[in-house]
């Protein structure tokens, strides 16, 4: 392994007394080019030729206020394989606010739990006074890595090969782009969504595949709404009105708290191209929704997968450290209890029906990508470790047969979001790998793996060291190099 370390960045964070500092959520600041990584154990396959790249949120400076982990600045990790080796980089996102705050040599802006007015200067978003820090998400559309934060900011663009920051994409409007921009393949469009406090609270938009804002539509909804992800099919795009959302009377008072309201979960479906008035919304069960998996077309239904919160307002974590209780209940899934659910939306008579499909604590789901939008059979499910925003597990799941498989970590180990990567002659939707980061805190490494999805619990193929630990963090996704060129890919 050949390793390229890069000067160091400002950092002036003293202060890591906090929970979401320590074990798998410790920062780490290199920035390193690393070619032709190490094998642990097994053999890197030679089927499949792409790039993993996962998003984390570090912090860098000491903060205003209370430090929240979704504060933290985006670094990008990427894994590029081809002919059985593997190269890796990681850079920071050089985003507007990493860059002032890298001049000043402190932190300018106030995170989700700081007060009102903590921020120095005037800031991005749904919720007006953030940082856009860029380091919720990661997808690769038009050739280039896009990197996006969830409280809506700018869409920031980098290099597939070398993650150069490319600085800002074009099409991205005036209220931001939320995190979950969702590229569908086989068209080569991105569909995204943003939200605000202001009327008409939501848009909806579709940029091409040669990088154009192509399509941009308001999405009325009845007030400020705290929408984290989207779904589509192969003619709909399907956005949500759900029930947890700002306290109106709080945040009069500038303060951003958010509850469940006494009401339904709405879904809107909208015609790829439709305008507002195409909208129609469905009526579900209250709610609370962090990630979608799949949706598609049936007969008169469109059918629409996530999961399902049992319990939107968790309340504060008993023996959670002094002040942290609250925090630390909303990043812990067992007290949220997300659970794999389908919803039926019947497009003829306008009713819902719903139910779990498994009755496990599951979040961050992937599939298949070539079934974006299209009948699939094949879910993959992170374990949660309980008690913390980590994951020690994953479970696949066949949709038809109702058959699942798990697959446990050993302890102190902590993957990242597993995309499937499918091989390059994949036979059918399940030929192909898991794509994970691994942080093991027995022995302070990181490495890469990969799980054979047609052997699940057999455990990875292969184990890649990796030339640093690195820090958890949120989402992730693979994208095959003939993808990462023509923008498109042909469907199943
Ligand atoms: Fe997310």
């Amino acid at each position: 392994m050949q390793v390229e370390q890069l000067p160091p960045i400002v950092t002036t964070l003293s202060d890591l007394e906090h929970p979401y500092m320590k074990g798998a959520w410790t920062p780490m600041y290199g920035e390193v080019n690393a070619s032709r990584l190490a094998v642990i154990e097994g053999k890197i396959p030679t089927d499949i030729d792409g790039i993993y790249v996962r998003n984390t949120e570090i912090p860098v400076h000491d903060p205003i206020g209370r430090y929240h982990p979704f504060d933290g600045d985006g670094m990008l990790h990427l894994i590029s394989f081809r002919n059985g080796q593997a190269d890796y980089r990681n850079r920071f996102v050089r985003t507007r606010g990493f860059e002032a705050e890298q001049e000043a040599g402190r932190s300018l802006w106030g995170g989700l739990m700081a007060p009102p007015g903590a921020s120095l200067r005037p800031g991005w978003g749904a919720h007006e006074g953030l940082k856009d820090s860029s380091s919720t998400d990661v997808v690769v559309h038009a050739g280039k890595v896009v990197s996006t934060f969830y409280q809506c900011g700018e869409a920031y663009l980098l290099d597939p090969d070398t993650l150069e920051n490319q600085g800002l994409a074009g099409w991205a409007p005036i209220d931001g782009v939320s995190a979950h921009t969702k590229v569908d393949e086989s068209t080569g469009e991105m569909l995204f969504f943003n939200y605000s406090k202001h009327a008409p609270y939501m848009h909806y938009g579709v940029v091409d595949q040669h990088g154009k804002l192509v399509h941009y539509v308001p999405v009325p909804v009845p007030g400020p709404r705290l929408p984290h992800d989207m779904a589509f099919t192969r003619n709909y795009a399907i956005l949500n009105d759900l029930p947890l959302h700002w306290d109106l009377e709080a945040l009069k008072g500038g303060f951003h708290a958010t509850r469940m309201h006494d009401r339904a979960s709405r879904f809107g479906i909208i015609p790829r191209r439709g305008n507002g008035q195409d909208i129609r919304w469905f009526e579900a069960a209250p709610t609370y929704i962090l990630h979608f998996l799949n949706a598609y077309e049936e007969g008169d239904e469109v059918v629409m997968d996530g999961y399902f919160q049992e319990n939107p307002e968790p309340g504060p974590m008993r023996d959670a450290p002094r002040g942290f209780a609250h925090l630390m209940g909303f990043l812990d899934q067992h007290m949220t209890r997300p659970k794999l659910h389908r919803w039926r939306f019947n497009l003829k008579t306008g009713t819902t029906t719903e139910q779990h499909l498994d009755e496990r604590v599951l979040e961050f789901g992937m599939y298949n990508q070539r079934y974006a939008g299209l009948p699939y059979r094949y879910a993959y499910s992170a374990v949660a470790t309980p008690g913390w925003f980590l994951f020690d597990g994953f479970v696949k799941h066949d949709l038809v047969s109702g058959q699942s498989w798990s697959l446990q970590l050993a302890e102190g180990r902590y993957a990242s979001e597993a995309p499937f990567v499918p091989r390059i002659d994949a036979k059918d939707e399940d030929d192909g790998y898991l794509v994970s980061f691994i942080i093991d805190e027995n022995t302070q490494t990181s490495e890469c793996v990969l799980i054979d999805c047609k052997r699940f619990e057999a455990g990875p193929v292969v184990r890649i060291a990796l030339p640093h630990k690195i820090s958890s963090g949120t989402h992730s996704c693979w994208a095959d190099r003939r993808f990462v060129r023509d923008g498109m890919l042909p469907p199943p």
